[in-house]
């Protein structure tokens, strides 16, 4: 069986933890696609410089191994800043676009969580779902992730890193993020992880019946 769940949204809103529940709760393969961009943001920063090379990175996002998905230094705030500048690069989005489409499809159900899965990766997929939160709510919930390995840390920091981030993401010419325009809007603002979980498998159980 094919069947693609596509949750995209900004930083923070929820996108991880909805598409890990629901791709627990189907049996579904779950591809979070945020982590191709981080490693190859992380590598292009070990290479050095603060001025990226699109072919350089390009080449980077192309040999991507296990080893550099699996790295434990893939959630800092300075990866994911560093994972927006390459993701504005068509040539690294070029490099891992038959990747993700490919598991899209795989047999058995994929969930994919990103920016641009709706809209770009799986236009086709048979559930899509954009999950915001308000900037706030957004900041203080990465905040309180963050704080653990970095006490000095402000909600203030966060609530910038996330603006900065998320005005990339959305005005790159190259599939910015935004909802498709058949996407579920799911608001988690007021809604705890259970309620924002159960409202997206209400959704995919009446679209597998
Ligand atoms: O979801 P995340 O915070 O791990 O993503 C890190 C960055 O990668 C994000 O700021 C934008 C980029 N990204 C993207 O452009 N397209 C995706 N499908 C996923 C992530």
């Amino acid at each position: 069986m094919k069947f693609t769940v596509a949750i995209d949204g900004p930083a923070a809103a929820g996108k991880g933890t909805i598409s890990r529940a629901v791709a627990e709760e189907f049996g579904f393969s779950y591809l979070d696609t945020g982590s191709l961009y981080r490693a190859v943001g992380v590598k292009v920063l070990e290479i050095g410089g603060g001025v990226i090379d699109p072919a350089v990175a390009a080449r980077l996002a192309g040999n991507l191994s296990q080893a550099d998905l699996d790295r434990d230094d893939l959630r800092t705030a300075m990866a994911g800043q560093a994972a927006s500048k390459v993701a504005a690069m068509p040539a690294v989005r070029a490099a891992l676009l038959d990747f993700q489409k490919t598991y899209a499809r795989r047999d058995g159900g994929a969930v994919l969580d990103g920016r641009d899965i709706g809209t770009v990766i799986c236009p086709d997929a048979e559930v899509k779902i954009y999950v915001t939160a308000s900037d706030e709510i957004r900041a203080a919930r990465r905040h309180k992730e963050l704080v653990v390995t970095m006490p000095d840390l402000t909600v203030e920091q966060v609530l910038t890193d996330l603006e900065a981030r998320d005005a990339r993401d959305a005005n790159r010419d190259t599939a910015p993020m935004k909802a498709a325009d058949d996407a579920l809007l799911l608001d988690t603002t007021a809604l705890s992880i259970d309620e924002a979980v159960q409202q997206a498998i209400a959704v995919i159980r009446a679209r597998l019946k």
